[in-house]
């Protein structure tokens, strides 16, 4: 973990990682979906929530809304997005009334660690790929158990790390990308387990993580082949940290340093 985060640190950090996900660099190196497993995993934690027809769900860091738009089609359940950028909750919202399901999918800007909901107002709330990079995950916990009802459920999947990282990844990127503030499972699990979730169950998925690091690799040397040949221009990216990124992050997931776990558990 890098050291604390100060108040004025998290706000810059928030905004930092909403603006990665709301570029065109992210859309190129991970497509609509933002997180290992894709859709295939956001089904496996709607199926271990229980999610159906009766439930209503709140989506925490929903991005484009590519999983709540996935979970009304695939459950019948309604879900609520937050998002902490604006852009993103506009496409996710654009998205939704094409996909004809802007009755059940509503998406609103909001912050993980201060939920702009009643108490008690969702059966689930799901998180992916996004706990890790929340500066203060006691508070995020603390506002989703207070706005889920009582034997709500709450579901997580997270990289997860094991010790500590190499130098590539620490720093403010890594962070965004998830990985410098990643966690051990029994972390995550300690968060919730405080918040008031009990039951925690876990299932760890890091093969997932070792293919959407695979195809990112795969993606920036496509990319560093369209800016030599083609003279593409990717403002603000350094293609040659996101590389050496790139390679450190398959190290590690190779080594077993990080992986990515679905967590999930009970409202007592
Ligand atoms: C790795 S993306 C995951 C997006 C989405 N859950 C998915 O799996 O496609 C992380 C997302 O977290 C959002 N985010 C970061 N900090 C947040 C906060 N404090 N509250 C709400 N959203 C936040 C970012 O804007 C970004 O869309």
């Amino acid at each position: 973990m890098i050291g604390p985060v100060q108040p004025a640190d998290a706000g810059r950090l928030k905004s930092c990682c909403a603006a990665v996900y709301q570029g065109d660099f992210a859309q190129l190196l991970l497509g609509d979906s933002f997180h290992p497993g894709g859709m295939k995993l956001t089904e496996r934690l709607g199926i271990l929530l229980e999610l159906g027809p009766a439930t209503r769900v709140l989506d925490v860091a929903s991005g484009k809304g590519e999983s709540a738009i996935f979970l009304t089609q695939r459950f019948g359940c309604e879900v609520v997005g937050i998002d902490f950028g604006t852009e993103n909750v506009a496409e996710a919202s654009r998205r939704a009334t094409s996909a004809g399901v802007a009755h059940l999918a509503t998406f609103a800007q909001g912050d993980a660690e201060q939920i702009d909901y009643p108490d008690a107002s969702f059966d689930a709330v799901i998180c992916e790929c996004a706990f890790c990079t929340f500066p203060n995950k006691r508070r995020a916990a603390t506002e989703f158990v207070r706005v889920l009802r009582p034997s709500g459920r709450a579901g997580l999947s997270d990289l997860t790390r094991s010790g500590p990282l190499p130098s590539e990844l620490e720093g403010l990127l890594a962070w965004v990308s998830c990985i410098a503030d990643a966690r051990p499972e029994d972390e995550y699990v300690g968060y919730l387990d405080a918040a008031g979730l009990r039951g925690a169950q876990i299932e760890r998925h890091s093969q997932a993580l070792a293919e959407i690091v695979r195809d990112i690799q795969g993606k920036l040397l496509g990319a560093e082949l369209m800016v030599k040949l083609q003279g593409l221009n990717l403002p603000g990216v350094d293609l040659d940290q996101a590389k050496a990124m790139a390679r450190a992050a398959a190290d590690a997931v190779r080594a077993g340093l990080l992986g990515y776990s679905l967590i999930t558990a009970w409202r007592a």
